[in-house]
């Protein structure tokens, strides 16, 4: 265990937090970050789905109350590595609301994919902190968990880099005052490749991420840049701006995560090197700042930060998530159910990659995304769209999400 740190500007009360998802990329940053403040926080609930080892390495490091973990396949491993801890355990996906629903002040929605949509709504619900990582909620069901957010009050905090930057740089009290946001794109492994050269690449180069390191499946929607439209999409529901206000544009160095642009011309951006500790760490202390070991930025180092406009006949997906968007209700659930199966076809070598954004653009072809007004619906639609793309992409079972 790393020692204490001493900031003296924490809270005096320990902040009791959940991680859904803390075995993944997004989850272990943020273990990382509790295990170097130990005073500051304490654990409630860590979730996995299908790594009993370290999610009990992470509950015995952290003495947390409960781990869940949603495959029930992987439960008596679960039991037996934490057998003579005071770590309850439990299992199945109703495990996983379970974690959400007990008694934390801070909740990082961390988990992958609209499997993320019931435990993170749980935790909205009891009104406290949710540090929003899996993006894939705000896609398949915006308009819906806004409105959850608005009734029960809870403080719902973007932890995506650009979100986040978005975030620290927002006048909150003079909305008004906005013209616009700036969501800057690495522009992914792929950015100088020509169309037909994305053809026969593999999983393994298109999750090596530039400046990144991720879990697979947002490493493959940065290479497609479905990830910019996934994320186009949560922007406007988390700032509440229509399209034509949410710019977005090709940073290769990562360096600056986004940007606001003021009616008076002013451009407030927020920097610093990739590492997604930052954000978390933001978030997890809002609204104070917490030390972290992240890289300081060097600006003469860097030298040359760069920008370019996105290549939309190169990268269609921005475009299929922005027709996504426009056509609105369901339409967005759609594209985001169909992304996840095409991309773990991908990544199980059933499609080539640039059958990825084409099974998605078909999905939505077949499945008409009509009214979205209740969770029953977003199921329907997310249930429709895994059966098409499983089918377009070849396979004999879709993808399986529970979202209940
Ligand atoms: N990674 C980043 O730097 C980053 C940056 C910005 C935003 N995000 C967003 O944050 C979310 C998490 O990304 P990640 O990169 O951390 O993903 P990841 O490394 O794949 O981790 C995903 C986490 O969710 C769990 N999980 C996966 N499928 C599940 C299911 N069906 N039911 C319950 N739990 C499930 C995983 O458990 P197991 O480990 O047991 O499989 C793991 O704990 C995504 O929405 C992503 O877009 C990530």
């Amino acid at each position: 265990m790393i020692a204490a740190d001493s900031d003296q500007s924490m809270r005096a009360e320990a902040r009791r937090v959940t991680i859904l998802g803390s075995t993944g990329s997004v989850g272990q940053n943020t273990v990382d970050l509790l295990l170097r403040n130990p005073q500051a926080f304490e654990v409630e609930a860590l979730t996995a789905n299908r790594n009993p080892a370290l999610l009990a390495e992470q509950a015995r490091a952290l003495q947390a109350r409960f781990a869940a973990i949603a495959d029930p396949a992987y439960y008596p491993a679960l039991k037996e590595a934490l057998a003579g801890s005071k770590t309850e355990t439990a299992c199945g996906p109703q495990a996983l609301v379970e974690a959400a629903l007990r008694p934390s002040d801070w909740v990082m929605a961390g988990i992958v994919g609209a499997a993320g949509l019931a435990p993170t709504l749980a935790a909205i619900r009891r009104g406290v902190i949710v540090a929003l990582a899996n993006k894939e909620v705000l896609v398949c069901a915006g308009v819906l968990v806004m409105q959850e957010v608005i009734r029960s009050g809870a403080t719902l905090l973007p932890v995506d880099s650009e979100h986040n930057a978005i975030w620290q740089c927002f006048d909150h009290a003079r909305v008004e005052t906005v013209e616009r946001i700036i969501l800057t794109a690495s522009g992914g492994p792929f950015r100088e490749k020509a169309f037909e050269d994305m053809r026969p690449v593999t999983p393994e180069e298109a999750v090596a991420h530039p400046n990144w390191r991720m879990g697979a499946k947002i490493s493959i929607d940065s290479a497609t840049m479905m990830n910019k439209g996934l994320e186009l999409i949560e922007a406007h529901h988390l700032f509440r701006l229509p399209l034509e206000r949410i710019e977005i544009i090709v940073h290769p160095q990562s360096i600056v995560h986004s940007a606001v642009v003021y009616r008076d011309g002013s451009v407030l951006a927020q920097l610093g090197s990739p590492d997604m500790r930052t954000p978390i760490a933001y978030a997890l202390a809002w609204p104070d700042r917490i030390e972290t070991p992240t890289k300081r930025l060097d600006l003469a180092a860097v030298g040359r930060l760069t920008f370019e406009p996105p290549d939309e006949r190169r990268f269609p997906a921005l475009r299929v998530a922005r027709e996504a968007l426009l056509h609105g209700g369901g339409c967005p659930t759609v594209l985001n159910a169909a992304n996840e199966t095409a991309v773990h076809a991908f990544l199980e070598r059933r499609i080539g990659f640039l059958d990825i954004v084409e099974t998605v653009e078909r999905t939505l072809e077949r499945v008409p995304g009509g009214k979205l007004e209740s969770l029953d619906d977003v199921y329907n639609f997310d249930t429709s769209a895994r059966e098409v793309a499983a089918r377009l992409s070849g396979a004999r079972m879709p993808a399986q999400t529970d979202l209940r």
